[in-house]
């Protein structure tokens, strides 16, 4: 036990657990929300195809799906990479003012952001880009390879260079606390671990290999995406590439 105590995460773990005790009379704490979509209103924008299909079963892709970091020659098709974004943050509903996503969110806040790190894909330009699902456009924010930049990055895990595309998300923090304080950090990340399991089937689906990394150098990554690590910060990685 003494060791254990002496990590941030087992106290964490600790201190944002609810009882039946406190809950409902813990005071909620007093963080402004964000919007529900961030915009690049200046950038070049790039509309995304939708009219795809995606044909191996559920089954086959739950039992092939593999963590893969070698990657074959030639670009991703832009049909694939729209899939890729449909399956991991596309707008699958709408209730009201909510619009539903293709994974789940604690409280439908959505708090994690999707940019690319653009090597080798069809009419795609090489460059960094924001996704907008509103739109369902990529928005340029960055023209020219930056993979290299992101695989140092990531300490340097050379296969991110080498992938048509690096799918780097951000958390946008105020958009969960707001709601869900002290607690929200668990939900956040949980958020993440569904985008991301979604990428890597629809991936699987498409026959194309992807891995996802957590190891990186935080602000290396954010400082590429002009990030400030505070509001918003980079907490997930995933490269994808044609399967070798
Ligand atoms: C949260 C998380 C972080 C990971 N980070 C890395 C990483 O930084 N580099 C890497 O090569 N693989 C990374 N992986 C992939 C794991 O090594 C891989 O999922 C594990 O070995 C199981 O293999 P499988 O995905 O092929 O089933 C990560 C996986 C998860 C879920």
């Amino acid at each position: 036990m003494d060791d254990l105590i002496k990590s941030l995460g087992y106290r964490y773990l600790q201190e944002t657990k609810f009882d039946a005790q406190t809950l409902g009379r813990t005071p909620r704490l007093a963080i402004a929300p964000a919007p529900p979509f961030k915009r690049y209103a200046e950038a070049v924008t790039l509309p995304l195809p939708t009219d795809w299909v995606m044909e191996k079963s559920l089954h086959e892709t739950l039992q092939y799906r593999r963590s893969r970091r070698r990657y074959g020659e030639g670009p991703l098709s832009l049909e694939h990479l729209a899939m890729l974004l449909w399956a991991s943050q596309g707008i699958s509903g709408r209730s009201g003012n909510f619009f539903f996503r293709t994974a789940p969110s604690a409280g439908a806040l959505y708090p994690v952001e999707t940019y690319l790190s653009v090597r080798d894909v069809e009419a795609v330009p090489a460059g960094v880009y924001h996704f907008q699902p509103a739109e369902f456009v990529l928005e340029r924010l960055q023209e020219g390879f930056s993979g290299d930049k992101v695989a140092a990055a990531a300490l340097g895990q050379h296969f991110l260079a080498e992938a048509g595309v690096v799918f780097i998300w951000s958390a946008l923090l105020r958009r969960n606390f707001s709601k869900y304080g002290h607690r929200g950090l668990r939900y956040v990340m949980m958020d993440a671990g569904h985008i991301c399991q979604n990428l890597l089937l629809a991936a699987e689906g498409l026959g194309l290999g992807a891995c996802p990394v957590a190891a990186f150098y935080d602000d290396q990554l954010n400082d590429l995406l002009d990030l400030d690590g505070r509001e918003e910060s980079v907490i997930y990685l995933a490269g994808v590439g044609l399967k070798e």
